[in-house]
């Protein structure tokens, strides 16, 4: 079962990600960890509306993921891989979403990472990024 109230903070990535998918595109999420786009995004849109590769390098957190597939009885449209994302090939893509994940990646590696990304987005295409930060104004830290 999908439980809506769960994905609130995914609002306006799942937002975002409705807008750029296009026919023949992909949807990446690097780090997906156990699924929780994927699962925001299986809330809003049909199976056939868009095809997702989620990548992480944790096979424990897959598990899960996979178990949330399942007993969201969603088996078509999204393909889960373990892998570096260091290291992953893609193409075609519409939309690579990379959520509170490049704080995990060796700043010597990351410039590589977002060319890469820049290289597989089709025109048009979007980089969505979300990452933690502190700001010395506690008021703006606590945004
Ligand atoms: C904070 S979690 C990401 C949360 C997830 N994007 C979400 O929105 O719920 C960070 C994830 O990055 C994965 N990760 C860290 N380094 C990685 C790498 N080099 N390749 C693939 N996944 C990696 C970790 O296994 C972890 O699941």
């Amino acid at each position: 079962m999908i439980r809506k109230g769960r994905f609130h903070r995914y609002a306006e990535s799942i937002q975002l990600v409705e807008q750029s998918c296009r026919p023949g595109t992909r949807v990446y999420d690097l780090g997906s960890a156990t699924g929780n786009l994927a699962m925001a995004l299986c809330c809003r849109m049909p199976a056939d509306a868009f095809e997702m590769v989620a990548l992480d390098s944790s096979r424990p957190m897959l598990n899960i993921f996979k178990k949330r597939l399942s007993s969201a009885g969603r088996f078509a449209g999204i393909t889960s891989m373990c892998r570096d994302l260091r290291r992953v090939n893609m193409e075609r893509a519409g939309v690579v979403v990379v959520n509170f994940t490049l704080q995990f990646i060796p700043p010597e590696d990351r410039d590589a990472l977002i060319q890469r990304i820049y290289e597989a987005l089709v025109p048009g295409g979007r980089l969505l990024f979300s990452e933690t930060t502190r700001h010395p104004n506690q008021a703006l830290s606590d945004l």
